[in-house]
């Protein structure tokens, strides 16, 4: 499963990088605003940054415009893939972009017929978002699960990007149930890496070679 960042803050960014674990960042228009900075060159620092696909969101609502900002966000830089809402302007704008070649992640999915749409519009990676989901007392991963179904047995090559999660747990179950790819804060990345036995083990190792060297040394 790709592991995302979902965030528009470079430090953030730069310290998961230096992890050598990030296949990419997504971003969408509350992290950017956020950071208080222009968005144009916010999406070119990240881009320079990181290796993967980096998702930046249109903020239009009809097609048209959603194409205008597509073209400004994808001359940005070559790994720039374009997210865009689950709604009828924003399907249509993924069906020319994706017949132009150009990357997109279609947003804001929450049922199994909005990803099926999105799949027929030929998006790159479709969004579900499970943390929302669960915050309305729905089961956000068993929607990932189902989608992740749908698109295995209809062999779609939209890829499943599990959004909107908020715990190590999140993640484990949406790799467990078959999504191709993840988006998660920098928080929930540093909870997944750190485990007190490791920390514990760490430090008896180290205590025990001092020890060891010491020996010799005497
Ligand atoms: C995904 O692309 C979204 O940016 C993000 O995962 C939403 O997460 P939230 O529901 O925690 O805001």
């Amino acid at each position: 499963m790709k592991l995302f960042l979902d965030t528009a803050n470079l430090a953030e960014i730069t310290e998961i990088n230096r992890w050598g674990v990030l296949d990419g960042v997504t971003t969408n228009p509350s992290l950017a605003a956020k950071e208080k900075r222009d968005f144009a060159d916010m999406i070119r620092e990240i881009c320079a940054e990181v290796d993967g696909d980096v998702s930046a969101e249109v903020v239009a609502t009809d097609t048209d415009g959603m194409l205008r900002e597509a073209s400004e966000l994808a001359a940005i830089a070559d790994n720039v893939v374009i997210k865009l809402p689950l709604t009828p302007d924003g399907l249509g704008a993924c069906r020319k972009l994706t017949d132009e070649g150009v990357k997109t992640n279609v947003t804001l999915c929450f049922s199994a017929t909005q990803a099926i749409l999105a799949a027929g519009a030929g998006a790159t990676y479709v969004s579900p978002f499970a943390g929302r989901l669960d915050d309305i007392a729905n089961d956000g991963i068993a929607l990932i699960a189902e989608i992740a179904d749908i698109f295995r047995v209809q062999g779609y090559t939209t890829e499943v990007l599990a959004a909107s999660l908020r715990s190590p747990q999140h993640v484990a179950q949406a790799a467990a149930v078959g999504a191709q790819a993840a988006t998660l804060p920098s928080k929930v990345f540093e909870q997944m890496v750190h485990h007190p036995l490791t920390d514990a083990g760490l430090e008896r190792f180290l205590a025990d070679w001092e020890t060891y060297q010491a020996a010799l040394e005497a």
